[in-house]
């Protein structure tokens, strides 16, 4: 249990959940959570650690944004409000255990299992899955996998990639609205019911901890990358995104008080 704030009045809520970036807590409404942004970063399954001050508050403005966005074309989402600089209001969801990637330039591990150049222009978007498994690394799987083990069935797969589509085209077009290069990103699917319908949303955050994405000048990374790979100040990159896409235009984080665009 932890206390919260809804208005005045202070509350006791059930944690649901803690992963390596985010909480999950018992929403105020039934089939609601509410998901908590932390300033931690791992990378490699958690191998390196660190805390950076501001990232969380980063990727709460900026998940908002996306899946705003995309609720505004069409495509479902788990998000419904924000609640605060670190919090937001989302509908629960059952999660596909499966990390759906979208590559529109190879990097990252497709680079290095092909052997192709960082940053080099795939022939069409490519769609791929890797089964949710910390202890086994998440490991890339074919559709055959999904479809035999009962991860996902056919018909959800085909409308997984259909989504994945989707999204790729809102987040390359906005992206390239403010010069960055939309290299490739993951994104989690939930399973919610309505009445007797079951239906598939776009869940977890879209933020730069979960996209690679590049300065179209200067091919600058502006992502988790610079994490991974000790490029520099990451709350800073995040800061250029959010600036960039008029979201938050001061960097957060200790002293300084962010300031919100509405
Ligand atoms: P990869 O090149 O390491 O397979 O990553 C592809 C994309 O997926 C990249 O945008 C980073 C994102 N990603 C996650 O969001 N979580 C992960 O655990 C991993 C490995 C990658
Ligand atoms: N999110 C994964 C981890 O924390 C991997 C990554 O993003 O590089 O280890």
């Amino acid at each position: 249990m932890s206390l919260y704030w809804i208005g005045d009045k202070m509350a006791r809520r059930k944690m649901l959940y803690e992963g390596k970036a985010k909480i999950l807590y018992e929403g105020p409404e039934p089939g609601t959570i509410v998901q908590y942004f932390k300033d931690d970063a791992t990378a490699f399954n958690a191998e390196k650690r660190s805390v950076i001050d501001g990232k969380g508050v980063l990727n709460n403005r900026l998940s908002e944004f996306f899946m705003t966005g995309l609720a505004n074309i069409g495509v479902p989402t788990h998000f419904i409000r924000r609640l605060n600089m670190r919090e937001q209001l989302c509908r629960s969801a059952e999660i596909v255990p499966l990390e759906v990637i979208v590559r529109n330039f190879a990097a990252g591990s497709m680079s290095k299992r092909l052997g192709i150049e960082e940053g080099t222009q795939l022939p069409r978007p490519i769609v791929e899955f890797s089964y949710k498994d910390d202890n086994l690394g998440d490991p890339l799987v074919p559709e055959e996998y999904i479809i035999a083990f009962g991860w996902a069935t056919q018909q959800e797969l085909d409308d997984i990639i259909a989504i994945a589509l989707r999204v790729n085209d809102y987040m390359s077009g906005v992206m390239h609205g403010v010069g960055i290069k939309l290299i490739d990103f993951k994104i989690e699917i939930g399973r919610v019911w309505e009445g007797d319908f079951q239906r598939l949303i776009v869940a977890d955050e879209i933020s730069p901890d979960s996209c690679r994405l590049w300065d179209n000048e200067t091919g600058q990374k502006l992502d988790k990358d610079v994490f991974r790979r000790d490029l520099g100040n990451l709350a800073d990159a995040y800061s250029e995104v959010a600036r960039r896409l008029g979201v938050m235009p001061n960097k957060p984080g200790n002293g300084s008080k962010p300031t919100l665009v509405n």
